[in-house]
């Protein structure tokens, strides 16, 4: 009869072991028990990047990378794009449920009425210089609010960390826009709490002298859309980021500052900005067959393009090169979409990419509508931030409430030297220079 265990024969020994499985899972710690002898430490699992490692059991976010499905507790992403609101999706990230009416509304009130920030935040913003990059800025700002809520830190607290995502999910737009502000030389806009959550960011951003800002409900409600598509992801970088920074027991705001900082990099949430300069430096559709080369032969990556998890089209691409057609209509046509078409095309004939399973990702058409939208290319990935704020949140909470959980802590194996003795300077010879040196210059 089938048994729910797997059974390892250590051919170093001849021992035999049978170990759970669970969820078709075995727990690393099992194979501790694997030994040459009483004195070994026992076996590890290797894992770089966590490529076949779960860190958790979550219930927010589903994935199916091979089908390309993508549900936020249980709901697919699909319906919610054309159905939900951002900040309706954020409440069920949260939550759990949906909400009834009587709930959102009571949501939306809870978020709006802490979109303000400190007056000194915006000081603080002030201090960096008119070229700092917005991500930087951000990555900065959100970990100073822990300096402003110092009540944060009392995490196992249910009310403090209720407070707490609502301050973080009603303050990010107003960070990011105060970012945008100062890079512009721009008078800062305070948040106008009629408006819808998007709408609100637009008019931070966007307003000038007209006394009340109405947004582009098309732009409006793309927008709504990109941040409902952004809002939770399961483990990625970031997530791991906010999970493993947040297991220390730090307050949520550093955490989410670990998880800005990490969804900064060219290969998470900065490949929206690398997919426009990539395109603009194309130039033109004549030249895509050139590039396709160049990536064939290991010269640069197409970014936008592959991801750790989706082995078919991203569910979350598709809806986006949707969207950006109806921005077009409102916008005008972005010419790099053209370029990108023709890229995703050429690409998804191309023998290198299907065979490697590489498809267009979330980011291969979400930094063209923005473009298009107006946003300076430096923003987009603080555009990505904002509504993954919802989801790193939750993550976080989830993990604060998970008694399995503890400081993250990876084990390492050791390939350094062995021990060796201190040896006074003057009888040391010329250091060698090793292939492990940070830099050869001294
Ligand atoms: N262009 C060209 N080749 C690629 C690309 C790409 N964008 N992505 C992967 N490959 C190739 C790799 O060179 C590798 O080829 P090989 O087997 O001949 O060595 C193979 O495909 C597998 O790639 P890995 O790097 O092993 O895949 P991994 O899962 O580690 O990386 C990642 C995923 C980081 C997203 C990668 O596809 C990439 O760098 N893409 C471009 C950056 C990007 O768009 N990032 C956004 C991801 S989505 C997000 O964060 C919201």
């Amino acid at each position: 009869m089938a048994k729910n265990t797997l059974t390892i024969i250590d051919n170093r020994t001849g021992k035999q072991y049978e170990i759970p499985v669970e969820d078709d899972t075995i727990r690393a710690i099992d194979l501790r028990q694997i030994k040459v002898s009483e004195q070994d430490f026992g076996l590890m699992a290797y894992d770089p990047a966590f490529t076949n490692t779960a860190s958790c059991r979550s219930k927010i976010t589903y994935i199916d990378g091979d089908k390309g499905i993508l549900r936020y507790r249980g709901y697919p992403i699909e319906e919610l794009a054309e159905k939900s609101t951002y900040l309706e999706t954020a409440y069920l990230i949260v939550k759990g449920e949906l909400p009834d009416s009587k709930h959102l509304q009571a949501w939306r009130n809870n978020i709006t009425i802490h979109t303000m920030v400190h007056e000194n935040i915006k000081k603080f913003m002030e201090g960096f210089r008119y070229d700092a990059h917005p991500m930087g800025i951000l990555v900065s700002t959100v970990g100073a609010l822990s300096t402003f809520y110092p009540e944060a830190k009392n995490i196992f607290d249910l009310e403090t960390r209720r407070l707490e995502t609502r301050r973080l999910i009603g303050k990010m737009p107003t960070i990011a826009a105060y970012a945008y502000r100062l890079s512009r030389g721009l008078p800062y806009v305070y948040p106008d709490n009629e408006l819808s959550y998007t709408g609100n960011f637009l008019s931070m951003l966007f307003r000038m002298t007209e006394s009340k800002y109405k947004p582009n409900p098309v732009l409006e409600r793309a927008l709504d859309v990109l941040f409902i598509l952004h809002a939770d992801h399961e483990q990625n970088c970031s997530t791991n980021a906010m999970r493993s920074v947040g297991s220390s027991q730090v307050d949520p705001y550093s955490a989410t500052a670990a998880a800005v900082a990490a969804l900064y990099g060219p290969l998470h949430g900065g490949a929206n900005e690398q997919v426009v300069r990539m395109l603009e430096e194309i130039g033109s559709v004549k030249r895509v067959p050139e590039i396709i080369k160049q990536v064939k032969a290991g010269e640069r990556l197409l970014m936008g393009f592959g991801h750790r998890i989706y082995k078919s089209y991203d569910p979350r691409a598709k809806i986006v090169k949707r969207v950006a057609y109806e921005v077009f209509d409102v916008t005008g046509r972005n010419p790099l979409i053209d370029i990108a078409v023709e890229l995703e095309r050429i690409a998804l004939q191309d023998d290198y990419f299907v065979s490697r399973k590489l498809y267009p990702n979330v980011d291969f058409y979400s930094g063209i509508i923005y473009q298009a939208m107006g946003f300076p290319t430096r923003m987009f990935p603080v555009l990505f931030a904002i509504p993954r704020t919802s989801g790193w949140i939750s993550h976080w909470a989830e993990m604060v409430r998970d008694p399995e959980q503890k400081i993250a802590r990876p084990r390492q194996i050791y390939i350094g030297e062995n021990m060796r003795h201190w040896v006074p300077i003057e009888q040391r010879s010329e250091p060698v220079m090793r292939e492990d040196a940070v830099s050869d210059s001294i």
